[in-house]
């Protein structure tokens, strides 16, 4: 489940507010979204900024979302220019107004990165920082250093030492960036980051080694033990059908297809997920639109969410409702489906979408018996999964 929500990605600004927290070297920067609020915010950095776009994409430099500002004044025009750009696609919203580096005298890589493939953590560093580091991997692939990094021992002093001297960094910084390593790999661990990457680490004319630029992607499934982590989340971009399915308690996640699922049991869901993609097959390659599994105790008003959700999917073609009763008996999913398309249509949905419903188990017949009588247009009753799944694939194709 790829586009399940399994990583969060943070903003600039918010990397750079977890590397001062864990002693990674920064400079003074803060987050704004009117133009006149650069004036102030660059009054307290001494008068001169850097006004930075803040968007979740590379590049921005290159796209002039990144400027320097001479005086109060600039950076207000600065902040004007940037906030409302877009960015490869991505409105800028806010700017940060960063402290301006002493003069930069050499740009470096470092970053922690999960590496899944390999089954380790992954450390990378590079005196050639500063540009497109996928570049640098292609063309000059020497001057990456790249060491694995075992998670029971994570990176010490000495570790980060041995890293420094794999990309070989200049004597001059080695120990400075040594100890850089150290503080990033503190906030790679203590945040649950799946990537912590600082591009460019400056080296700068006083000599000091400072994270210019940071890029983290928290990982998700570790919520349960970041409280703090939940306010870092973009809730406006965030899929708005996923933010309204978790606001009524359901087990929600987008995907890519055309067929809305609705089953109850994750294992359930996740076969009739196989099932359509695979019968999808022979109708011009539909999929599912969507995991949701309403659980057991799927009352009338728990469908009719689940229904609500799937149905205000623009990309939903058709819905399969997979039903297989347990606990739950078939005759209360039945009349369930019913009563959610009376509630749907009460509050004004337009329901044109066809559902193709599918009972078994526990008190399947009555279930069906029900759906019959309710002779609904929109629903059809397929008794079973593979016949169900083609049916609403070949309905979803159409
Ligand atoms: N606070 C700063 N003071 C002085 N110069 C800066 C500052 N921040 C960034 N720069 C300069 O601007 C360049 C681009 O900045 P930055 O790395 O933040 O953006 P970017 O790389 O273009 O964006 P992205 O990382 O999203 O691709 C840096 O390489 C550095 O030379
Ligand atoms: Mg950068």
């Amino acid at each position: 489940m790829e586009k399940g929500r399994t990583r969060v990605d943070l903003f600039e600004y918010q990397a750079r507010d977890l590397f001062a927290k864990h002693g990674v070297p920064v400079l003074a920067g803060e987050v704004i979204d009117t133009p006149e609020a650069a004036r102030e915010a660059t009054e307290r950095l001494g008068g001169k900024s850097v006004v930075k776009a803040q968007v979740k994409v590379g590049g921005r430099g290159k796209a002039g979302g990144v400027k320097l500002a001479a005086t109060p004044d600039e950076a207000v025009a600065r902040a004007t220019d940037i906030l409302g750009m877009d960015i490869k696609g991505h409105t800028v919203h806010k700017v940060m107004i960063a402290e301006t580096a002493p003069e930069i005298a050499e740009e470096y890589y470092v970053s922690y990165l999960l590496d899944r493939t390999n089954r380790t953590f992954l450390a990378m560093a590079s005196v050639a920082g500063g540009m497109d580091i996928e570049e640098v991997a292609a063309t000059t692939p020497e001057k990456l250093a790249k060491v694995p990094v075992d998670a029971n021992k994570g990176v010490d002093i000495e570790k980060a030492r041995a890293i420094v001297a794999q990309a070989k960094f200049p004597a001059e910084v080695a120990e400075q960036v040594a100890e850089v390593l150290v503080t990033l790999w503190k906030t790679f661990i203590a945040e649950d980051a799946l990537l912590v990457e600082v591009n460019p680490l400056a080296k700068v004319a006083d000599g000091r080694v400072i994270a210019l630029d940071g890029k983290v992607s928290l990982d998700a499934n570790a919520e349960f033990r970041q409280p703090e982590h939940e306010a870092l989340e973009d809730k406006a971009a965030a899929n708005p059908l996923e933010a309204a399915a978790k606001a009524k308690g359901l087990n929600y996640v987008k995907l890519d297809g055309q067929v809305g699922i609705i089953g109850n049991g994750a294992g359930l869901v996740m076969s009739t997920l196989d099932v359509v993609a695979y019968a999808g097959e022979n109708h011009g390659g539909v999929k599912p639109a969507n995991f949701l599994d309403i659980g057991g105790g799927a009352s009338a008003e728990v469908m009719a969410n689940g229904l609500e959700i799937i149905l205000g999917d623009p990309d939903v073609k058709s819905v399969f409702v997979n039903v297989f009763g347990g606990i739950t008996a078939c005759d209360e999913v039945a009349k369930g489906i019913v009563q959610a398309l009376e509630l749907l249509k009460a509050k004004g949905e337009n329901v044109s979408k066809p559902l193709v419903v599918r009972l078994d188990g526990n008190n399947a017949e009555l279930g069906r018996k029900i759906l019959s009588d309710a002779n609904h247009p929109l629903v059809q009753r397929v008794d079973t999964m593979d016949g169900a799944a083609d049916k609403a694939a070949e309905l979803a194709a159409k």
